[in-house]
């Protein structure tokens, strides 16, 4: 029996030694290694043997069987072949794709707007989300015991300034960077400045307390309604189709003056009237309006000099129309089947 262990570990490794390639490895492996091969054909017959010679040879015939295999493993690494299972890291097989993730569907309504108004020569601004009492509403014509404070309820911060105000609050609007972006670049100026919000509402299928809006603002010598009217119109027909009308309506903001609503022809029933317009035909989309001239004043522009144009888009009521969504509470409710969507 030993001789014959001899033997076959002599043929292996001459055999091995000839391979060329890995084609030739995988024959002799399947010569000697394989259920029916040499040497577990010769194990087999081990149970023939005496106890006590089985015992010695036994041992002999495993440490041959652990030798010829390192061997073979050896050789097939040589080749560039995958190793055997054996606790290292094969660094030849491919990688496991990783799943990838995507852009959260207010990003990409926002990443569209935001190339619309670059290419219309627009700069891209930000702003605090923590902002001051001042900038929020007193610098945008919105004095303390203004009624219009009413209309948008915010979080304040727990601190009181040196006067003994709270005057820190999460924003309502991006209207404040109007302001910011005025003493900061002067006048004339072209920007918008997309960011998130924050409302006390009581939730509901429309209202979060934290979305998106895109603040619009163009101030320039003899900017009229006129400006505004088709600037808007462009931004609807870029948005949602070049059939698509605009309906300006008046409505009140304290910091712009004319302020109106602009709506657009529902882009789903091209104003026939639909769920998703109520039957009117009509989307409203856009806050907008010519800057206040104690906005312009605040922002350290000459009224007297210059005029502009403010409007500010809900971004999120936006995603909502462009995409069907009926329930604001979807964007930020972290659910995996909404967002895999997109
Ligand atoms: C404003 O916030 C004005 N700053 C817009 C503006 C800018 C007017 C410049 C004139 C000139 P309003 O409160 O209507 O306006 O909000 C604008 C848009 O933000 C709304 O049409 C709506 O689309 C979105 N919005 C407001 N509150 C919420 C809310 N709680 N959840 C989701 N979207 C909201």
């Amino acid at each position: 029996m030993k001789n014959k262990l001899q033997k076959l570990r002599d043929e292996f490794l001459h055999q091995l030694a000839e391979a060329k390639d890995e084609m030739r490895l995988r024959e002799l492996e399947l010569r000697f290694f394989s259920r029916k091969g040499e040497l577990s054909s010769l194990l087999r017959g081990l149970k023939d043997l005496s106890a006590d010679s089985r015992q010695a040879v036994g041992a002999l015939a495993n440490s041959l069987k652990d030798e010829l295999q390192e061997k073979f493993q050896e050789a097939l690494r040589s080749f560039g072949a995958p190793r055997a299972a054996s606790g290292t890291t094969d660094v030849t097989l491919p990688g496991r794709p990783l799943p990838q993730g995507h852009l959260h569907p207010i990003t990409l309504v926002q990443n569209e707007l935001e190339d619309l108004f670059a290419s219309l020569g627009f700069m891209i601004l930000d702003g605090p989300e923590l902002e001051s009492d001042y900038f929020n509403f007193t610098a945008l014509n919105i004095p303390p015991a203004h009624p219009a404070r009413d209309m948008q309820d915010t979080f304040y911060i727990d601190k009181k300034n040196e006067a003994g105000e709270y005057d820190l609050l999460m924003r309502t609007q991006t209207s404040p960077v109007q302001i910011r972006a005025m003493q900061k670049y002067g006048a004339p100026l072209k920007a918008i400045i997309p960011g998130r919000c924050f409302r006390n509402e009581a939730t509901d299928a429309r209202h979060e307390h934290t979305f998106y809006q895109v603040e619009g603002l163009l101030v320039g010598k003899g900017i009229n309604f006129a400006n505004l009217k088709s600037f808007l119109e462009i931004v609807g027909r870029e948005l949602f189709g070049p059939e698509t009308k605009l309906r300006m309506r008046p409505k009140f903001f304290p910091f712009v003056e004319p302020g109106n609503n602009g709506e657009y022809t529902c882009f789903l029933c091209q104003g026939k009237g639909c769920r998703v317009c109520k039957n009117s035909g009509w989307l409203e989309i856009v806050g907008a309006g010519l800057v206040h001239p104690s906005v312009l004043r605040a922002g350290g522009i000459d009224p007297e000099v210059y005029s502009g144009l403010a409007f500010g888009f809900g971004l999120t009521r936006l995603a909502m129309l462009k995409y069907g969504i009926n329930d604001v509470r979807l964007f930020q409710g972290g659910d995996l089947k909404f967002l895999e969507q997109f």
